[in-house]
Formats: structure tokens, sequence, C-alpha cells
């Protein structure tokens, strides 16, 4: 008789029906409430004070000098690119593999994307593909921590230092997370970061970079900001000339209910990650050795390297477990625990078309190659690693409650155990499924 649930026997659980408190995020508190009522009250969402307080508390927080807000992490990112001195014929290196928003602004400004692939163990830029996407007009490497995985950066500093190349870090996903005892974020020229709803560091719609250089501050809020763009903030010669406008063309301050929230959430981030942080451990520790299911996570035993937890997934090894598919083993375990385990990741960017042959300002070119030396697409053929890469989420726990997380641990080690009863068998779709960005409302 079938043991697993897909094939006609009893699931592990009837319904998710873990507590609704375990996946609560962002957690708001009276005092988060009275923040942004305050804001409110003073008619204050449109100016700049308790951006500012945030701005100051967040860049010693992260152990950065200057912090600029945005009104989302894709400005913020704009602005980076900006503020690195990126511009039309330089090209920009990125991991195929995230959300639009680490590379597309790249192209407003001039810049072709170049894309490198993922380390297939982390789904983070793999170092080793550096080298085949260098050019002489190389100037940036864009360095994303996905899903809260801090990217190997000796290897990328390393290979940026020998070139000369600015490093922008896109913190999105792993705000908090540690290597080698630094904070992500400051290893980069700049670092931006979305702060948005969903994520782990979540502030409403709002953006913020970092940065310890004095001129990129200057260039990131110029770019950002025109009241802010003054005589009292700029000193660049370069810029001067510019005050009282904002570079980039759009105006980029912060709402500022969104900063009163984010500065609340500063104050209890250290902690109520922690938990976090416990309660995705005690997880992977379950499945630890299994085979085909491999935990994306850093070794945090000693203190000195810590995810910043975000959408935690896995990477998914077929061979390991007689060859089951992806598409059929994610069904089975979704049918033990009630939840759809969310196949893919993000789709690698390089297959979208606003990056073959979209054309927005009519040059007839494609805009990623309109200012570009050679045609940068020819270099996605390299890409098939990425594309093969085959991930899924799991549930993002934020409190750690044992014996319900063990309920989901065990909906996947059921289904490694019995996976006999899957050979041969076809997922309803074999293609890796993936998405273009997060999860939205039904409505939108
Ligand atoms: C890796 C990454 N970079 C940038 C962004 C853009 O941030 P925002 O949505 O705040 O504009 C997101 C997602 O939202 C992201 O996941």
């Amino acid at each position: 008789m079938s043991k697993l649930a897909v094939s006609g026997g009893e699931p592990l659980l009837k319904k998710f029906d873990l507590p609704e408190e375990m996946f609560r995020w962002p957690i708001q508190n009276k005092e988060s409430e009275d923040a942004v009522i305050d804001v409110l009250r003073t008619n204050r969402i449109s100016g700049n004070d308790v951006t500012i307080r945030f701005e100051n508390e967040f860049a010693g927080w992260i152990g950065a000098k200057h912090a600029v807000c945005a009104t989302n992490g894709t400005m913020a990112l704009e602005a980076a690119f900006f503020a690195a001195g990126i511009k039309a014929g330089d090209e920009v290196i990125c991991p195929t593999k995230t959300y639009w928003a680490s590379c597309l602004s790249a192209q407003k400004l001039g810049a072709a994307v170049v894309f490198a692939n993922v380390d297939p163990d982390t789904v983070c830029l793999d170092p080793n593909d550096l080298e085949r996407c260098l050019s002489p007009w190389t100037k940036a490497i864009v360095v994303v921590h996905y899903r809260a995985h801090p990217c190997d950066m000796d290897g990328i500093c390393a290979f940026a230092k020998k070139h000369g190349l600015k490093i922008i870090e896109d913190v999105s996903h792993a705000q908090g997370g540690l290597y080698k005892g630094k904070r992500l974020g400051t290893f980069g020229d700049v670092a931006a970061m979305s702060l948005m709803s969903q994520k782990s560091f979540s502030a409403g719609e709002l953006g913020v970079l970092v940065t310890s250089d004095d001129e990129a501050h200057e260039r990131a809020l110029a770019y950002l900001h025109y009241e802010r763009n003054n005589e009292k903030n700029i000193t660049d010669e370069n810029l001067l000339p510019y005050i009282n406008m904002p570079l980039g063309a759009m105006k980029g301050r912060a709402n500022q209910m969104c900063a009163a929230l984010a500065r609340v959430q500063l104050k209890y981030y250290d902690e109520r990650t922690a938990e976090i942080r416990r309660a995705l451990n005690y997880f992977w520790d379950a499945l630890e050795g299994c085979p085909g299911v491999h935990g994306i996570r850093v070794d945090e035993s000693d203190g000195s390297n810590m995810a910043g937890w975000y959408v935690p997934h896995f990477v998914y090894r077929p061979e390991e477990i007689d060859g089951i598919s992806f598409t059929a083993f994610c069904e089975a375990v979704s049918a033990e625990i009630g939840w759809n385990v969310p196949m893919g990741g993000n789709f690698p960017l390089h297959t979208h078309p606003v990056f073959q042959t979209f054309d927005p300002m009519g040059l007839g070119k494609p805009a990623r190659i309109a200012f570009a030396h050679r045609d940068v697409r020819e270099l996605d053929k390299a890409l098939a690693p990425s594309e093969g890469i085959l991930c899924a989420e799991v549930p993002y726990f934020k409190k750690y409650i044992p014996a319900e997380i063990d309920k989901i641990a065990n909906g996947f080690l059921k289904v490694i155990e019995n996976h006999s009863e899957l050979i041969g068998k076809k997922g309803e779709d074999e293609l890796p499924k993936g998405q273009w960005y997060g999860k939205v409302n039904k409505d939108d």
C-alpha cells in the first residue's frame, strides 16, 4: 500500500494549520503604530527629519559612514549605479538569478548588463565565472546575497581589486547577515536594498543605500533628492552646478511613515531575527545529510558567518535520490504538508525579452546594448548552468516552535524515505517553475 499522500496514502498534515504567529511578519506593536501616527498627526509625511534619523541609526547599525533612504529598493539601487559612477558604454556584471531590480536600472544610465552564472550550491554569484564576463569596459560587479546567503566575498573582492572594478551590493535579501564577522552591505563601494513589506527588514515601501565613500554619498543624495541636493550637503565640484534638482530626474524621497516604521523595526531587528535564525537552523538540522535536498544555509556556529534569513530554500539533487523528478518530489511534499512548495526561485533574468529586445528609447537597438561596445547578449549562451538550477522554497518560520517545525521537516523526511514510490513519476510540469518577482496579492 502506498504511504505517500500523492499516491493515495494518508497525508502527514490534513491541512497546513501551523499557528499564524509563526509566519506573521513584520511584527508591529503599539510602538510602531505610535511612530506612524505621530508622523501623520504632525503632517510630516513628506519631510526628512524622521528619515535622516533613521539613516543615521541604520548606518551605525550596519557599519557604514552614510545611509540615504529612497522610495523603494529599486530607486536605491538605481542611485547606487549613479553613485558608483556607472555611465553609458560601461558594462556591469550581475548574477542572472536574481530579482530584476538588481540590475535593470543600470540600462537607464546606458550601461550594458553582462549576466554571470550563480554557484549551484549557494545560488549566489559564482566568482569563477567573472573572468568570462570581463572586458575592457567592465566597471562594476553587482553582488546579490541571494535569499539570505552571503556571497563569496573573498573571491569577488579579490577579483574586483585585481581589475579595478567597483562592487555594488544588493542586500535586499540579507539584512543582518555576516561574512567573516563583517556585515553584508559593507563590502561594496555602495550597497542598496529594499525594505519593502515582505522583506526580512521590513518597513512598508522603503529603500536604503549605504556607503562609506563621501563622493558616492553625495552622488546618491544628488540623484535621489532635490531639496537635499544643496550646498550644505554637496561639495563635489562636478555636482555643485546642478544643485536643487534631482539628478535622477525622479523624486526619490521616502515616505516618513515608512521611515518611522523602520526606526522601530531596527530597534528590535537583531532580537527578532535571532529567533528566525534559531527556527530555520533547527529546520535545516532536521534535514541535514538527507539525499536530494540541500538546504541553503551557512555554518553559523561560531557567529562569524550568518545568513540574513529570507525566503529559505534548498537545491534539489535528483541524482542522489534515484532521479526522482523535481516536480514530482515537490508535489509529493506539498501533498504531505498541505502547503504548495514554490519551485524555481527567480527566473534567470537573461531569459526575459526586456534584456534581449526591448528598445524603450527608440534607438533602433535593444536598450541592453544601445551604448555597448559589443553585443553582450552573446555571452548569455554560457548561462545554461544557472537555467538548470533546481531550487524550491520551504516555509519561512519566524518563531522557534520545534513541535510545529517538526511537522514540516517530517513531510520532507517522509517523501525522501519513501521516494521509491515516485520512481518514473512525472510531475505536472517537468520544467522548473519560477517567478519574475515575489508573491503578489490576488487582486494586484
Ligand atoms: C534582490 C532584490 N533587489 C531589489 C529589489 C527591489 O526592491 P523594491 O521592491 O523595494 O523596489 C527586490 C525586491 O523587492 C529584490 O528582491
